[in-house]
């Protein structure tokens, strides 16, 4: 059994991303956090979305509490965003996210999934909706999956 400090998490932020102008240079820093995160989410048992748009990073972290507290500890001083606020922050019964580190950012295929989100407007008030950074990511996920032939289960 789990006990309440060890409860099943996730937290949800978003930040201004502070990236290259340059597209090679941003992508070969987006590509080292994702390196970053992906070992340390491995070996703390966190799964994770996140989601790159209009200049901003929106992030879900799931797993147990301690190590999404320590996570994102680390991830708030991280000099590569800033303005890094906390959307939700709840328990969770069961994970959905299926890798500890996953990305996407809009793509002429993936274009009607942010669209339907319409995140823009959300960001620009400072207040995107939980529910909404949530089911975007849980579908570019299915689509980023489905892309590589696993979508049998999401079935
Ligand atoms: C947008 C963004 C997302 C990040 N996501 C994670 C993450 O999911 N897990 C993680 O351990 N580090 C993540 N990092 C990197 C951390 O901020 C930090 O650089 C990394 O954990 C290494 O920390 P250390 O230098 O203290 O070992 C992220 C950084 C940024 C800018």
């Amino acid at each position: 059994m789990r006990n309440k400090r060890n409860s099943l998490i996730h937290l949800i932020y978003f930040s201004r991303a502070l990236l290259s102008a340059d597209a090679a240079a941003r992508a070969r820093e987006l590509g080292e956090i994702a390196r970053q995160a992906q070992k340390r989410n491995e070996f703390s048992v966190i799964t994770s979305f996140m989601i790159l748009e209009q200049g901003y990073f929106l992030q879900v972290l799931e797993g147990e509490r301690s190590s999404v507290q320590d996570t994102f500890a680390r991830i708030a001083n991280d000099r590569r965003h800033r303005d890094v606020q906390i959307v939700e922050w709840r328990e969770i019964v069961k994970r959905e996210f299926m890798t500890s580190f996953n990305t996407a950012q809009r793509t002429p295929a993936n274009e009607a999934l942010f669209q339907k989100a319409n995140l823009q407007p959300m960001l620009q008030r400072g207040t995107p909706k939980a529910a909404i950074v949530y089911a975007l990511a849980r579908s570019l996920q299915a689509d980023t999956m489905a892309k590589q032939g696993i979508d049998h289960l999401f079935v």
